[in-house]
């Protein structure tokens, strides 16, 4: 259990096992804050496939643990789920009220750390998003520079199109929302939200606009079928949250990928003194 202050944000950032109910509600309750960001979560698609009882403990489980322990001392928690949660068979955009039916055990469990959230605490926000891209942590834009490094041509499922979403963009929108209001979110409460970048991409778009942007000349990308790709875990085909509602009721957007791609790359570039190409 830690805390750092986050550079940017401006916000404390704590690290605790959210699993270990004891440790959580001992951390909130030494730190009395108005808002809980929840954010941690077991991300593995395909490792939640593997193992369903490490991804409920992971999701359901610890989200239980904060919500409950945040309820104690009336703090509001703001929940980050996910797009996975539909079945991606929808034409169009799914809004907060379509029908949910993950067709993973990752998103089935982030689905039941939703309820558990609305059960345990009743200020709370769900923000559901899509396609995180950035700095930290394994993501779809840091795996295709590193195969970029030491293959010419390689192939990127074209038939799932979503929302890519940069991670500074969401953290800087949502902190932003709740400084603005002072912390205080109970006209915002009790709702889910949609929160993701502005353009709409296959994953085949978003690599070959990745790989221009970050001058890979001579690099090219084939698009494949997902019946050529399997994987572990099913993914939804249509992916697209509709971004009305955050836009409307929070007045939050946030640009698209390719507004954002050029930051991100020199984000990466700047780290550690990354290589790019
Ligand atoms: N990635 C996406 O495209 C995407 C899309 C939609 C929604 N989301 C949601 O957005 C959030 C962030 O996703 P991400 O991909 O950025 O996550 P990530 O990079 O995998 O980071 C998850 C973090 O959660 C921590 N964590 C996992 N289990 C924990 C536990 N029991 N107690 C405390 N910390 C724990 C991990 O710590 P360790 O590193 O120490 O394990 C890690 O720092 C998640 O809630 C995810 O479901 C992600």
């Amino acid at each position: 259990m830690g805390l750092h202050e986050h550079d940017h944000l401006k916000i404390p950032y704590f690290q605790c096992d959210l699993t270990d109910f004891a440790r959580t509600r001992r951390l909130i309750r030494d730190q009395q804050p108005d808002v809980i960001l929840h954010v941690a979560a077991m991300t593995n698609v395909d490792g939640c496939e593997a193992d369903p009882a490490a991804a409920r403990l992971g999701n359901v489980v610890a989200t239980e643990n904060v919500a409950t322990a945040a309820a104690s001392i009336s703090a509001a928690v703001i929940f980050f789920s996910t797009d996975y949660v539909f079945d991606g068979t929808e034409e169009g955009e799914y809004e907060e009220t379509d029908r949910t039916n993950p067709v993973s055990t990752y998103g089935v469990s982030k689905l039941n750390a939703e309820m558990a959230l609305r059960a345990a605490n009743d200020k709370f926000m769900i923000v559901r998003t899509s396609w995180l891209f950035g700095l930290h942590g394994r993501s779809f834009p840091r795996t295709i520079l590193e195969r970029a490094r030491t293959q010419k041509e390689f192939q990127v499922v074209c038939d799932q199109i979503g929302r890519p979403t940069y991670t500074r963009d969401l953290a800087f929108a949502v902190s932003d929302f709740i400084k603005t209001r002072g912390g205080n979110l109970a006209p915002f409460c009790g709702e889910i939200y949609h929160i993701a970048g502005e353009e709409i991409a296959s994953w085949c778009d978003f690599a070959t606009y990745l790989l221009k942007t970050a001058c890979f000349e001579g690099v090219s990308v084939t698009g494949v079928a997902t019946e050529d790709f399997p994987r572990p875990a099913r993914r939804p085909r249509n992916s697209v949250l509709s971004t009305a509602k955050a836009a409307d009721k929070l007045g939050i957007t946030l640009r698209g990928y390719k507004e954002a791609l050029p930051e991100f790359i020199a984000e990466l570039a700047s780290d550690k003194g990354l290589e790019i190409s």
